[in-house]
């Protein structure tokens, strides 16, 4: 032997081990049962008390082959043993060295290895000031585990400050601790104390916010833990071992992903904050957790978020006006009003003007069916932005429109920031719809919300509750859509443009389905325009007989109907060439016809009235039916009816008890019997007035026994001394009796102004009848009455 170099090859049995790595300087206990390793005890020579022991990669495999163990290991002195009767033994083991086990040279009855030294490498030229540090913070640590920890017995603290050489600190610190075989088997082969050390400190720093996080869970859920505490534990585990790895868990993975969107998603400042602190909650909660899907679904969202996207569309104002024309027909007044609107908007922007704030937000009032939508439609696309709807309508509570705090159990986003989300833009055009239903059933301030939105000053910093940081809604263009302004509350209707959309006459009507929805239908059916000949009369067919309405959605959506039968026609082979729609067809295709003119037919009795009447879906006919049953003169009202309606209905009857003689009804008929009059529902109750007429009208006609002319409807307001007064909505009530068939209308004088809103074509089919009082409206009504007279 020439050096300590050149020591004989040591050739020692390898004893394997399942789930544990014996360390230097430390003394274990050891349970063998495997009879390859008993085997291994029992061939020891009296007195021969050295062996070398090494970790199995796989604890499942029985008898481990060479390939099986790692070949860093340790060699070891027993230091006892003990039988057991059931033949298996207890040992206890002292590490004395790490050793590299070199070559195998025996695999049976057992492992048999040459072994060589591994010895650390020491730790000599550090400052000594940064040894201690570290070999401080690694003892300061342990101590706060093993406050915690309540497998780590207290003495052990003693022991580990009382420890000079740091590599015997890590091995014992090492040793202690609750390590992953994989963790100690790494801190077995690093280097040198100084590796091992740092490695224990993330360790441990791990180990310790699992405990912690342990305490927290087991003090807020004491019973409810138990399994998924565990399992959390050998989730934390497994993530630990994997990150040791290098591999990424599929949690590590997912949080990866986010943390690469939020860093994409251009938020705000406030934003990126909230992310990135939501973030780091979710790494460090079980992934099972319903926490942990809480906050997945914020992160999702506030990614998705159109935080710096914009299309920056640029208005061209001539343009607008030619697209506006191309999607929709006629609506003049209401187009030139818009493309004002645009223009007046595009200049203040242009010029950099700070009266953003006083510009009125449009608002399209009228009834359903007539464009508001669509037109909010164009003005997107002539504006080259993304258009979006939110509907206010059915909306109960505040927190619909902002959202629920996050705290809540189901906390959503509020319709504004779902939108925008949807708009997948922060300048989109945004139709709130139906802004006239928030007023009635709301919990909460609707209108200040909604202010504050609409608002660009506020609208700036809009704070959704959920999304808890505010979002800049200053270069959204909203527009809001009413069917009527008297339910929308006074503080947002001074906000608005109003522009006045009324319902299409039957020849508009035609003009809007030849020009506009069948071609809309024919190409959302994939039909090619000569395939089908759809001709006015069909058309006309159509809306008298299967649509009574102020717009043209059912119409559009019984030609979609039409057009659907016609395309399963062609595609069915059943027809070639072009399809003409007619009377057959759409029967076929709709089926029987569901409205009819029998105005007529209704009122062909004494005692019943055709009013016309108002509604937010437009107009529409309403029949009045006045009875006598026997009584005391007493008036008896049913129906749909306000106070005002009483009053005009008491108004009615005094005024024809005054003139009883003149209408030939024996005074004793009014002594003797009660008037019923039933005012159907669907009338709105502040209409009671503009019945007047009606109500007067059906009455006369009841005690008189005359029936009322057949093809009249009408409107208007009476007072106690005979005068008719004029009334809101005439062209939404001439348009709902022209619908339904009557040629015929009484209106209040002084509401002929209002004639001229009526198209031309309209008029020249009508013909209407101007009353200024009570005898007029007689005269008009009951024709035999006045012939009787
Ligand atoms: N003046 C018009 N010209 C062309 N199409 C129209 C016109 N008015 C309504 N429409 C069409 O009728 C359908 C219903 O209109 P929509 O915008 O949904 O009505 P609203 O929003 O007022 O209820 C849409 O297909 C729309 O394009
Ligand atoms: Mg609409």
């Amino acid at each position: 032997m020439t050096g300590a170099e050149e020591r004989e090859p040591l050739v020692l049995p390898v004893l394997p081990l399942k789930n544990i790595v014996v360390f230097p300087h430390v003394l274990v206990p050891l349970g063998v049962g495997r009879p390859r390793s008993l085997r291994l005890l029992e061939d020891l020579a009296p007195g021969d008390r050295t062996l070398a022991v090494a970790a199995q990669y796989d604890e499942q495999v029985e008898e481990a082959s060479w390939d099986e163990v790692r070949h860093i290991g340790t060699i070891v002195r027993i230091q006892h043993l003990l039988k057991m009767p059931d033949g298996t033994m207890q040992l206890a083991v002292q590490g004395v060295e790490r050793i590299r086990l070199a070559r195998q040279t025996s695999g049976d009855p057992y492992l048999v290895a040459e072994v060589e030294p591994y010895p650390e490498e020491p730790w000599d030229d550090e400052p000594a000031m940064e040894r201690e540090a570290l070999v401080r913070t690694v003892v300061t640590t342990f101590q706060q585990l093993v406050a915690i920890a309540p497998y780590l017995p207290g003495e052990l603290l003693a022991a580990a400050m009382s420890m000079e050489d740091p590599l015997h600190l890590a091995y014992f610190v090492a040793n202690h601790v609750r390590l992953s075989v994989e963790h100690r088997q790494d801190i077995l082969e690093l280097a040198g104390p100084r590796e091992k050390l740092e490695r224990l400190l993330g360790l441990m720093g791990h180990e310790l916010e699992v405990l912690e996080l342990g305490r927290k869970i087991q003090s807020q859920a004491e019973e409810s833990i138990g399994k998924s505490q565990r399992e959390y534990f050998l989730r934390e585990q497994l993530k630990a071992i994997q990150r040791e790895l290098g591999e990424m868990s599929e949690e590590q993975a997912e949080i990866a992903e986010l943390r690469e969107r939020i860093e994409k998603a251009g938020l705000s400042t406030e934003a990126l904050r909230e992310a990135q602190r939501e973030l780091t909650r979710l790494e460090r909660i079980p992934t099972a957790s319903p926490e942990s899907s809480v906050i997945r679904t914020y992160l999702e969202l506030l990614v998705s978020l159109p935080w710096n996207v914009s299309t920056e569309g640029e208005l061209d104002v001539v343009k607008a006006r030619e697209i506006l024309d191309s999607d929709h027909y006629d609506l003049d007044k209401v187009k030139k009003r818009i493309v004002e609107h645009l223009a007046v908007r595009r200049l203040k922007s242009d010029r950099g003007s700070d009266e953003r704030h006083r510009e009125p937000i449009l608002c399209f009032v009228g009834p359903p069916g007539v464009g508001k939508t669509s037109l909010g439609q164009s003005i997107a696309r002539a504006m080259g932005r993304k258009f979006v709807r939110a509907s206010l309508g059915g909306v109960h509570d505040e927190a619909e429109v902002r959202g629920h705090r996050r705290t809540y159990i189901g906390a959503m986003p509020g319709r504004i920031i779902n939108a925008i989300r949807r708009a997948e833009s922060n300048d989109p055009v945004f139709m709130l719809d139906e802004v006239d239903k928030i007023g009635s059933d709301w919990r909460g301030d609707p209108s200040s919300a909604l202010l504050e939105v609409l608002d660009p000053e506020q609208n700036r910093d809009f704070r959704d509750n959920y999304l808890d940081v505010p979002f800049d809604l200053s270069r959204v263009m909203f527009i809001t859509t009413a069917n009527t302004l008297d339910t929308v509350p006074p503080a947002l209707r001074d906000r608005m443009e109003v522009l006045q959309l009324s319902g299409y006459t039957e020849e508009e009507k035609v003009q809007i389905a030849r020009r506009f929805l069948i071609a809309k239908q024919l190409q959302a059916h994939g039909l090619l325009p000569d395939e089908v000949a759809f001709g006015d009369e069909a058309i006309r067919m159509i809306i008298r007989e299967y649509t009574r309405e102020a717009g043209v959605r059912n119409l559009e959506r019984e030609i979609a109907g039409v057009l659907r039968r016609v395309a399963a026609m062609i595609a069915g082979g059943e027809a070639t060439g072009t399809i003409v729609v007619d009377a057959e067809r759409i029967r076929d295709a709709l089926g029987k016809r569901r409205f009819f003119d029998d105005s007529a037919e209704r009122i062909d009795r004494p005692g019943v009235a055709t009013g016309m009447t108002w509604t937010p879906a437009g107009g529409e006919i309403l029949f009045v039916e006045a009875a006598v049953v026997p009584g005391k003169g007493e008036l008896r009202l049913t129906g749909q009816l306000g106070e005002v309606m009483r009053e005009s209905a008491a108004a009615a009857l005094s005024y024809l008890k005054t003139r009883a003689a003149e209408l030939g009804v024996d005074r004793t008929r009014f002594e003797e019997n009660d008037v019923h009059v039933h005012v159907p529902a669907g009338a709105q109750p502040k209409e009671g007035p503009s019945a007047g007429v009606t109500v007067l009208t059906a009455m006369a006609s009841i005690l008189s026994g005359m029936p009322v002319r057949d093809d009249l409807a009408m409107t208007g307001e009476i007072t106690l001394r005979g005068r008719v007064l004029p009334v809101g909505g005439v062209k939404e009530k001439v348009l709902a009796a022209h619908r339904a068939g009557i040629r015929r209308v009484l209106i209040p004088k002084r509401n002929e102004v209002d004639l001229d809103d009526i198209p031309a074509h309209l008029r020249q089919e009508l013909d209407v009848v101007l009353v200024e009082s009570i005898d007029d409206v007689l005269r008009e009504a009951l024709p035999d009455l006045a012939a009787a007279a």
